[in-house]
Order: C-alpha cells, then structure tokens, then sequence
C-alpha cells in the first residue's frame, strides 16, 4: 500500500511547539499528561519535549485502551486495558491521543479520568476528523484538522504497520 505524504516533519515539528505553548497558556507548571496508546507515543513524546522549554514540568502517564471493529473504524464500544494510572486525584489532565475520529475514545477515557478523581481535563489531539464526530466531546486542542482521510505514521498504524513514520501521511 502506497503512502501519500500529508504534513512532513517539519509541518509536524511546528505544530508541536504551536501545541506545547497553547498548553503552557492553560496549565500550571505541574500537571498530569495522560497519553492513550498506542498511538500517541510518539506524539507525547515530542510535546513534553517541547513543554521544558517553556518552563512546564508535567508528570506523564498512559493509558491502553482497546475498540473493537474493523482495523479502520472504531465500535464504539470501548475497554481498558490494563490499570488507570495511581494519582490522577486532583490533577489537573491534558489528555492526549494521536487522532478523535467518532470521539468514543475521548468520551470514554475522560469519564475514566474523573470516575478516579482528575480535577480537570482538557483534550489534545494531534489530528482532528470533525466530520465523523458521533459522540458529544470536543477536542480542545488540535494539531490538523483533516476531512475523511485515514492517517498513517508518526504513531498510527493502519493494521500494526507505518507507525515509525516520521511523518503524517494517508493511505487509501
Ligand atoms: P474514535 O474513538 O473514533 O475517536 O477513534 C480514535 C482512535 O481511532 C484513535 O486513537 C486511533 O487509534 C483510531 N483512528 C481513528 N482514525 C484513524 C486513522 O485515520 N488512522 C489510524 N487510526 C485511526
Ligand atoms: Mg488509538
């Protein structure tokens, strides 16, 4: 399957820093990022990265959380996997993940986080699908917003593969 290259490494990189100073506008210096896997590592990695600089010392976590479906749509019907991190009680959250599509993930993962006590949370996601939005949550922080397309590299995978890209691209 061919890859069409969207947004290079430096398209990305520049979101990024865009990103980490819209975080460092709304969050005090300690905070809680809580990254939803697979998908957001290496996303989450460069956004704390890019937060030291402006002078926030966020703690970071994740979480995995599995749908079941096709390997191109999410079901709607979400799952744990694993644990919630200990001492999410009274934090303040930036919740973060590579792409809300449908918008179950986020609904599901921040009533995860307030049923164990997050203070706040505010969502981050590097790539935004608005068009195909089903449930009620807003992605407060977006990196790209793209039409229908499905997304592949820095992080995504389509079915485990592409997720070394460093760079954002679409296969169809
Ligand atoms: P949602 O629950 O429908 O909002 O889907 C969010 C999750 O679906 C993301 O964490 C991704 O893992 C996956 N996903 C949605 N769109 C894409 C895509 O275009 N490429 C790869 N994964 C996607
Ligand atoms: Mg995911």
């Amino acid at each position: 399957m061919a890859v069409r290259r969207l947004f290079d490494e430096a398209a990305v990189g520049g979101r990024v820093r865009d990103l980490a100073r819209e975080v460092a506008e709304t969050f005090p210096k300690e905070f809680t990022v809580v990254g939803l896997l697979k998908g957001s590592f290496i996303f989450v990695a460069d956004l704390v990265r890019a937060l030291h600089p402006l002078g926030l010392a966020p703690r970071v976590e994740f979480v995995r959380l599995s749908s079941y479906g096709g390997e191109r749509e999410s079901s709607g019907e979400i799952q744990l996997v694993g644990d919630v991190p200990a001492g999410i009680d009274g934090r303040q959250v930036l919740l973060v993940d590579d792409i809300v599509d449908t918008g179950h993930t986020f609904a599901f993962a921040k009533s995860l986080l307030l049923e164990n006590g997050a203070e706040r949370i505010v969502t981050c996601a590097l790539v935004d699908k608005p068009s195909r939005r089903q449930a009620d949550v807003t992605a407060d922080l977006v990196g790209f917003t793209v039409p229908d397309v499905f997304i592949v590299g820095y992080g995504i995978d389509y079915a485990e593969q592409y997720r070394h890209l460093p760079y954002l691209g679409t296969v169809d």
